[in-house]
């Protein structure tokens, strides 16, 4: 079976390994890929902005079955383009991918299935977000949300009336996000630890992964800015089981029950960002896609076949698949380049990845990199590599990961030093 892998970053680095383990796969393409991505699969070079054009060259390569990385084409309706032309897909439809492509959209879902979530308005001027802020209905800090996508820069928790009208007009008025921040959720401030739960749905049942901690802030102590992710760590037990219960049965699966009933049946991979409160697990935001760098430190927890679980979600038998998840633990953490998050500074020289890569239990998963005309590794983008390592303890896996991390070097590197640090 020939498979492609729709992104360029580690997450689709990570599923290109995986798929490439699979006995029935005979060939993994990756579209548009990176350097690392290279070595294990053919490259196309079609933009994953281009839903249209990828749906050409999958049909013109023949691909069996596609696997859909980031969310934009999810939400510009890839996953359409490709069923008309029958071409098999994994992924949610773009009046699906609305949970994610829209905020507006999921804090309404939330609030007709009475699923928990964050008390909210919205509005569609700004002079109706100035007089919400103006009321007094919502204390400080409240939560400032821009309703389209907005790679991470979309929401802001402002401290005070005059933050909250600074947002206003960035988003609104002078349009900082484009179309992204026309519309904006202004929702109550929740107080509590973070989880994220991912799980497969079929658009019928569901089937979790084990869970995983990201970590959003640039810096170490989660200080700074925040980025696309700067580590993950995946181990057992990390939330009790009534916990895990309680979000599956009040959360995960009136989820995909709601978006069936609505007509948008849910297929694909559905990340539930939630906020475990004193008065119990409230929803921050749906993602339509496996989050990376989670999906690196999840994905070398699983023993079975990815490719027999994404076959199942598209043929909706996801019932029939009872994977099987490693009790060891996975430590992921992000290499990232001079600059990021801000601007980063590219085309650094990248070495020690082949003494890194010989570690046993070690994978580096490329996000940011491209071969120069002699033939080395050098950065190309913010996020460089995800350097991820298994081991039976959670602390040697992250002995080893960073190891690991040690071996490579190049010009301006930074990572955080505290991934999976349990204090
Ligand atoms: P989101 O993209 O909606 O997950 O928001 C990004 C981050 O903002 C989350 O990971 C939380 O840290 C924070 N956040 C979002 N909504 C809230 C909220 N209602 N209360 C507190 N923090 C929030
Ligand atoms: N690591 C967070 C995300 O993928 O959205």
């Amino acid at each position: 079976m020939k498979v492609l892998v729709i992104g360029s970053g580690a997450r689709e680095h990570a599923l290109v390994w995986k798929l490439a383990t699979s006995p029935n796969v005979t060939k993994v393409y990756c579209s548009p890929g990176n350097a690392g991505i290279a070595q294990q699969a053919t490259l196309l070079n079609v933009d994953a902005s281009n839903p249209l054009q990828l749906a050409e060259i999958a049909d013109k390569e023949e691909i069996d079955l596609t696997v859909v990385g980031p969310e934009a084409p999810l939400v510009a309706g890839i996953v359409d383009a490709f069923s008309r032309r029958k071409r098999r897909i994994v992924g949610p439809t773009k009046a699906a991918a609305q949970l994610e492509g829209s905020k507006i959209f999921a804090k309404e879902f939330m609030a007709r299935h009475h699923i928990p979530t964050a008390d909210f308005t919205y509005c569609e001027t700004p002079e109706s977000a100035f007089d919400i802020i103006s009321s007094g209905v919502y204390r400080f800090p409240v939560v400032l949300k821009a309703d389209g996508l907005a790679a991470g820069k979309g929401v802001v928790i402002a401290q005070d009336a005059e933050e909250a009208f600074a947002t206003i007009r960035r988003f609104m008025i002078d349009k900082s996000l484009g179309s992204a921040g026309t519309r904006l959720v202004i929702e109550e401030y929740l107080s509590g630890q973070e989880a994220s739960l991912l799980v497969f749905s079929d658009g019928k049942d569901i089937l979790p992964m084990p869970l995983a901690q990201d970590y959003k802030a640039a810096y170490e102590g989660n200080r700074g800015p925040n980025t696309g992710g700067m580590g993950a760590y995946s181990a057992a037990g990390m939330l009790p089981d009534k916990l895990l219960e309680q979000i599956i049965s009040k959360i995960a699966e009136p989820t995909i029950a709601g978006m069936a009933d609505e007509g948008r049946p849910f297929r694909g991979v559905l990340f539930i960002g939630l906020m475990l409160t004193d008065e119990g697990p409230r929803v921050l935001e749906y993602n339509v896609r496996l989050g990376d760098p989670e999906a690196q430190a999840v994905l070398m927890r699983l023993e079975s076949d990815l490719l027999e679980i994404l076959e199942a979600i598209v043929n909706e038998d996801l019932k029939s698949v009872r994977p099987c998840w490693s009790s060891d633990s996975t430590v992921c953490v992000v290499m990232a380049a001079e600059g990021y998050p801000g601007t980063p500074r590219t085309g650094d020289i990248i070495s020690g990845l082949e003494e890194a890569t010989k570690l046993d239990g070690v994978r580096i998963f490329h996000a940011g990199t491209k071969l120069d005309e002699k033939n080395r590794y050098v950065t190309s983008a913010g996020r460089v590599l995800a350097v991820t390592a298994r081991h039976r303890a959670l602390e040697e896996a992250r002995k080893l990961a960073y190891k690991a991390v040690s071996t490579i070097d190049f010009p301006g590197k930074h990572y955080r030093k505290d991934i999976a640090e349990i204090r």
